[in-house]
């Protein structure tokens, strides 16, 4: 059950595979290794000293082999849910195989199970996350993007009473083809491209709609934001729908998803929203449970921006506060499956993991976000630009109870798909006048399969 397109690899020099195992990674991986000594540095006691010293030695040992290119071993059982996924992949499809020559999305996911293992084995570092500090920073030098949406979404959403029934319900659609956009580009501040992002590039990164966005919406290559639009606004009408959120980077990112998910919420066109999340430190800067607890009470109680001014801080707050009580009340649920930090690509989700693929087949509309996710629903293979979404998907539009789905993704890989039938001659194009425009995060894409009912 395979596309008929070959997956990208290490040793494909002519794709980002090629950097990425070869360069990318090491660097992320010593990042890494600085963050726990910086910790290792601030303990005082013996045991936990030596627990620690155990894991940065794990992690010299990871480098070793990623940079030495070893064989992909098998995941030690360390009581993850996952343990016996990842094994029964690697021993079914990868014996023999290694860093590069594994298909690259298999191989980059393998470094971050690995890179887990480093510290899941051990006593009092299990849950210590070497990408947190970065996280956190990276969202608190992001105050102008911030409060710009807090200032205008703090106040709950509403349309003017005055207007008719079709001023409103284009009032509304004009709201939410503004917010995806907020949602989609917030996806470009990804921490494992940018190391050390300066505050103008995160700025510049930080498109928050407004003026912008006829200007961004030309850098949507493949745009199905009306049909999104379609399937969104009739939601309400089945007394308000379901939406997932196959979550991607905290921060700004989880920020800009909330505000969107807020916004569904009160406008009345969902009723519940669940955020899938991953259980441990992913691809960087990925969601865990701990930054999505973290973003909320900080939000609340943080102290992050010291020089905004009172109602700019209240307004996060009130974000916040409704944000925990959405929580309180269910209307927000947070969920980890295992199988969100594996390997599989959702070619194989229903097969690998049928009681999640049932669970999201009750979903009304399921966002995935971002360039993983992208890659995964597509195989990360190297398929034509013109492919349609649903066709690059494969089971996850074509098994019964496939629910819809919508990718929300900035592109910085080689998979570029759902073009439209010229796709093939504007990939060429931008292939001559901008040779890295698959990895610039410059273009995106909003892409939306009709699912297969059950
Ligand atoms: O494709 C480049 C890349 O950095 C991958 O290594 C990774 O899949 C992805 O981008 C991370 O981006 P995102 O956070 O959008 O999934
Ligand atoms: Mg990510």
């Amino acid at each position: 059950n395979n596309p008929p397109w070959p997956a990208y690899r290490g040793y494909h020099e002519y794709s980002f595979a090629h950097a990425t195992m070869q360069s990318r990674l090491p660097t992320i991986l010593g990042k890494a290794i600085e963050d726990a000594t910086r910790t290792l540095n601030e303990q005082s006691s013996e045991e936990r000293i030596v627990d620690l010293v155990a894991c940065i030695d794990r992690m010299g040992e990871l480098m070793t082999d990623l940079s030495g290119n070893a064989k992909l071993r098998p995941i030690i059982d360390d009581g993850e849910a996952d343990v016996a996924l990842w094994n029964k992949e690697i021993a079914k499809y990868f014996q023999g195989k290694d860093f590069m020559n594994a298909p690259w999305l298999f191989a980059e996911a393998y470094k971050y199970r690995r890179l887990h293992e480093c510290f899941s084995v051990s006593k009092f570092f299990h849950d210590y996350d070497v990408f947190y500090r970065q996280k956190c920073d990276t969202f608190s030098r992001s105050s102008d993007a911030v409060f710009e949406l807090s200032m205008r979404f703090a106040d709950p959403f509403k349309i003017a009473e005055d207007l008719s029934a079709e001023g409103k319900l284009e009032a509304e659609r004009l709201m939410f083809l503004e917010l995806t956009q907020v949602c989609l580009w917030g996806n470009a501040t990804d921490l494992s491209l940018l190391i050390n992002m300066t505050e103008e590039q995160i700025k510049s990164l930080q498109s928050t709609g407004g003026d912008n966005l006829a200007a961004t919406e030309k850098n949507i290559l493949g745009n199905h934001l009306n049909g999104l639009w379609d399937t969104v606004k009739v939601l309400r009408d089945r007394t308000g729908g379901r939406v997932d959120f196959v979550l991607d980077n905290a921060g700004f990112e989880l920020y800009c998803d909330c505000v969107y998910a807020d916004f569904l919420l009160q406008s009345g066109l969902a009723t519940q929203i669940r955020f899938h999340g991953k259980r441990y430190p992913w691809f960087v800067s990925d969601v865990t449970k701990k930054d999505w607890e973290w973003l909320l009470n900080t939000l609340v109680y943080g102290q992050l921006f010291p020089q905004a001014s009172d109602v700019e801080l209240e307004s996060l707050r009130r974000l916040g506060t409704r944000w925990k009580q959405y929580e309180k009340e269910g209307k927000w649920v947070y969920e980890q499956h295992p199988f969100w930090c594996t390997g599989y690509t959702f070619w194989d989700l229903h097969s690998e993991a049928p009681d999640l693929f049932l669970h999201l087949s009750r979903s009304d509309l399921v966002f995935f976000k971002g360039d993983l996710n992208h890659r995964k629903l597509t195989y990360d293979c190297a398929a034509p630009a013109s492919t349609p979404f649903d066709v690059a998907i494969g089971p996850m539009a074509s098994s019964a109870g496939a629910p819809k789905i919508a990718s929300l993704r900035t592109i910085k890989s080689d998979v570029v798909v759902g073009l439209g039938s010229d796709g093939d001659t504007t990939a060429e194009k931008l292939d001559a006048k901008e040779p890295g425009w698959k990895i610039s995060g410059k273009y995106a894409v909003v892409l939306l399969s009709e699912g297969r009912p059950g």
